[in-house]
């Protein structure tokens, strides 16, 4: 039996499809999208299944996914927040930017709360050095100018929304 289902593996092809068949590797980051997407996180023996559905070492797959750490190596909270910590951003604020969301939340930097809503981790460049501190949740929402204040109003507001995602779960 396969370690993936048939429509995940399906995904996979419709991926592998865009390349010469030669290079079906070459879709090894949209297939680690869809595990992530389905799966929350890529996990070693994902990587391995993954490496023998495109045809590449298992090692191959894994440099991809420890490249990017939009790719999660471990099950991550609700939140995930990527506070840019590279040094234009050191020089304003971002180092502070980070210290207060763990202090905030408990956590070290890659920690994850207790009740799984959050999950820390300092990021290289966001590309927006401009706008530090900068940040990223969730890999898709990227925040500009997050000072204290701002950091609060954020986490405030997902945790909000967390519980509110509870209550209607537990309805
Ligand atoms: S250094 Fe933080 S966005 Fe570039």
């Amino acid at each position: 039996m396969s370690f993936f289902s048939d429509a995940t593996l399906a995904r996979f092809e419709r991926e592998a499809a865009k390349y010469p068949a030669e290079q079906r590797q070459s879709a090894v980051m949209a297939c680690l999208s869809i595990i992530q997407q389905e799966q929350g996180h890529v996990s070693q023996a994902a990587e391995v299944a993954l490496a023998a559905v495109l045809g590449m070492a298992p090692i191959a797959v894994h440099e991809v996914t420890t490249f990017y750490n939009m790719y999660n190596q471990q099950p991550v909270g609700r939140y995930k927040l990527n506070v840019c910590t590279n040094l234009p951003c050191q020089l304003r604020e971002g180092q502070t930017a980070l210290d207060h969301v763990c202090k905030r939340l408990g956590v070290e930097p890659y920690g994850s709360t207790t009740d799984g809503v959050f999950t820390v981790q300092p990021s290289e460049c966001l590309g927006a050095c401009a706008d530090a501190p900068v940040m990223l949740v969730n890999d898709r929402e990227m925040l500009s100018f997050m000072r204290e204040e701002r950091l609060d109003e954020l986490l405030a507001m997902c945790a909000a929304e967390a519980a509110t995602a509870t209550a209607k779960s537990g309805q």
